[in-house]
């Protein structure tokens, strides 16, 4: 069984370097039980060159990159400059990033950009609402071909899929909770996606995560019954405490 991969998405947290510290100060010491899941934790760009001594059990990784590799581009940051200060890791495609502005196009570079810097692109897709007339698969569909376009068969094995329904979001207005079944019978569907493009070997291979509102209490139903191979948690990952109890039930489910 593939080993489970919880990814923490701090976004725009905390405010100072000091708790991004005592953050990995406390989690140094939840973390030596930890032996069946790849735990990754994406801060701000700018806590990297910080953390990234920090642990050995947690890798990093960013929130974004710009698909070019160096020049004129003021106020971006590479996929090579944020691997060079210990990323290994890069979310791609956020729902708070599209909500800025970024389509799927640029997106796709962005993915190009990241392997050919050595990180693995967690590429995150979703609809933004679940209308009548299951239009949302058609959404994810969409998504997944664009943001996929030109990605070569070697590659793909290294993506990770989020599955991220952005009406699930901790930070979306009026959110409500996914079940189980939103969440299975679209990572079936992803992965039907991903066999459609590649071949059903690679969509077997291909690792894919939820992230949507993920918390200590519904975590052990998600792992167990949805067919995800992980978690993207946002507002959870906050709290070590919180964040490697859902790493324990997801280790515990690799058993
Ligand atoms: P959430 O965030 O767990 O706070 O809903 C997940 C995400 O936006 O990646």
């Amino acid at each position: 069984m593939l080993k489970k991969t919880v990814i923490g998405n701090w976004k725009m947290n905390p405010v100072t370097i000091k708790e991004a510290k005592s953050w990995f100060a406390k989690a140094v010491k939840l973390t030596p039980a930890i032996k069946q899941a790849t735990v990754v934790i994406c801060p701000p760009s700018i806590y990297l060159p910080i953390l990234k001594d920090s642990s050995k059990k947690i890798i990093l990784g960013g929130q974004n990159i710009f698909w070019g590799d160096t020049g004129a581009f003021t106020g971006e940051i590479s996929g090579e400059m944020l691997y060079g200060n210990g990323a290994r890791y890069v979310i791609l495609g956020h729902s708070e990033r599209r909500a800025l502005g970024e389509n799927n196009e640029l997106i796709n570079k962005k993915v190009k950009s990241a392997l050919a810097s050595g990180l693995v692109p967690i590429l995150c897709v979703g609809e933004l609402e679940r209308r009548e007339g299951h239009t949302y698969f058609d959404e994810v569909k969409m998504e997944l071909g664009a943001c996929l376009k030109g990605i070569s068969k070697d590659s793909i094995a290294k993506v990770i899929i989020a599955y991220e329904p952005v009406w699930a979001i901790s930070s979306t207005k009026d959110r409500r909770d996914a079940t189980p079944d939103d969440i299975r019978e679209m990572i079936m569907f992803i992965r039907k996606t991903v066999s459609d493009i590649y071949s059903p070997e690679l969509a077997h291979k291909t690792r894919v995560v939820y992230g949507g509102s993920v918390n200590t209490r519904d975590a052990n139903d998600f792992i167990n019954n949805t067919g995800a191979d992980g978690f993207l948690v946002g507002k959870a990952s906050l709290d070590p405490e919180k964040f490697f109890e859902i790493v324990k039930i997801c280790e515990a489910s690799s058993k």
